[in-house]
């Protein structure tokens, strides 16, 4: 019997390290083996490690409105640049994505545009609660911005526990940018006729973020099935504030981002282009991400792919910056540079996001899941650098750095989308 595809090499299994092929029939991995398989079509993978298709809970594919900044198409050839198969695209767009008719139209888009899977939030608006059953089937979980960010929509933090008790009948998951409003002006005001380069770190600072993750967890008290998730989190009194929670019962997941990772805020003051929501802070925060990366702390690893274009950034100061071309150069840089081994990324960039987007017919390398399959090369450096962008906005924060390795398989329900390090288009 010949499959349509074997893939041969190292995978990362729930088991550790195994050297295997993969058979992959009509888009689903359909047998296993150490050897003997056959296929119309074989990829040796070399010294590649072969993961669970990355899966990012936070991007900003940014259409339709904005489709100057990113697109569908544009936006999904990053992510497989990247190395990323799933997404789910956050609802700030121009106009925000908040009910049933703008979410079909999203979906009606990104259906005939988009490379790889695009699973959509819903906008909650204040005083709009009613809408969110009327999204549920549109939608894999609702986003609420409790500060202002791009697009501008805020949810007042008074009106939180009655989210949670509507959300909670839908059994969606919501995620949630916490920073305090109130502590941003204060900190606008306080700070006002300053100018330096790293000022906004200041405006808004570490202490908004946990006044405003404080309150969350607070209201989500008593609300038990409910899966709450903490976008961005820039700060490590943030992740104690998230490992109380989950002590005390509740289901709080979160996110750490590529650049909080990467970067601390001196990076913000050498490069003006870095203005982001959080922003970047300290090395003891960034150390501490990354530990709570290794612990199981973080949940999950995600871009916040927020593409603006350069001109814009300098001239405007938009706080936003892209990352799904640079996901997998990450992943190389954590496992080569930064010690975190290959099955905490199986965990943080493909298991733990499918099971939170409801998705159980992916996030492992298994008979009967989905073929959606990453090859990772941690062995053969390359610098990141703009003629390699296909985000839309043509920049990277990582510009001109070297990274251990990306990726060269991307695969996508049984379809290669990255060959050996080309996008097939
Ligand atoms: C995001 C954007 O531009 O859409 N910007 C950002 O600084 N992270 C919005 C957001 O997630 O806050
Ligand atoms: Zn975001």
């Amino acid at each position: 019997l010949e499959h349509d595809l074997v893939l041969e090499g190292r995978v990362v299994t729930p088991r550790g390290f195994e050297d295997l092929e993969v058979g992959v029939d009509d888009g689903k991995i359909v047998e296993m083996k150490h050897q003997g398989l056959k296929g119309a079509r074989r990829i040796r993978t070399g010294r590649g490690l072969t993961f669970p298709g990355f899966i990012d809970v936070h991007v900003h594919l940014r259409e339709p409105g904005w489709e100057y900044k990113e697109d569908f198409r544009s936006g999904s050839e990053a992510a497989v640049h990247g190395g990323v198969t799933t997404v789910a695209d956050m609802p700030n767009n121009r106009t925000p994505a908040t009910n049933p008719t703008l979410l079909m139209e999203k979906r009606r888009l990104a259906d005939e545009k988009a490379l790889v899977d695009v699973r959509l939030y819903g906008g909650v608006q204040a005083g709009r609660l009613a809408d969110l059953k009327e999204m549920a089937p549109l939608v894999a979980g609702y986003k609420l911005y409790l500060a202002r960010s791009t697009g501008g929509a805020i949810f007042p933090e008074t009106e939180l526990r009655a989210f949670f008790r509507e959300a909670s009948q839908t059994g969606l998951p919501a995620s949630l940018h916490c920073e305090d409003q109130t502590i941003i002006e204060r900190m606008e005001a306080v700070l006002s006729g300053q100018r330096r380069a790293d000022l906004y770190c200041d405006i808004r600072p570490p202490q908004a973020e946990v006044s405003s993750v404080r309150k969350v967890i607070e209201a989500l008290r008593g609300f038990g099935g409910m899966r709450a998730n903490i976008c961005h989190v820039s700060t490590a009194e943030t992740l104690a504030e998230v490992r109380r929670a989950r002590e005390s019962g509740l289901l709080v997941e979160c996110e750490a981002a590529l650049h909080h990772i990467f970067f601390n805020r001196k990076a913000a003051l050498e490069d003006g282009l870095l203005r982001t929501n959080p922003p970047l802070r300290p090395e003891s925060d960034r150390r501490a991400l990354l530990e709570g990366l290794k612990s199981g702390l973080v949940s999950f690893l995600v871009t916040d792919h927020a593409p603006h274009t350069e001109e814009e950034k300098r001239s405007q100061g938009l706080a936003g910056v892209p990352g799904l071309d640079d996901y997998a150069h990450i992943v190389s840089w954590l496992i080569r540079e930064q010690g975190v081994s290959p099955d905490v990324i199986a965990r943080v960039a493909s298991s733990s996001p499918a099971k939170f987007l409801g998705l159980d017919d992916r996030g492992e390398v298994a008979v009967g899941k989905r073929a959606d399959l990453t090859v990772v090369d941690i062995h053969t450096p390359v610098k990141a650098s703009r003629d390699q962008v296909r985000s839309k906005c043509g920049w990277s924060p990582y510009e001109g750095m070297v990274f251990p390795g990306g990726a060269r398989w991307t695969i996508g329900e049984g379809t290669v989308l990255l060959d050996d390090g080309d996008l097939v288009t």
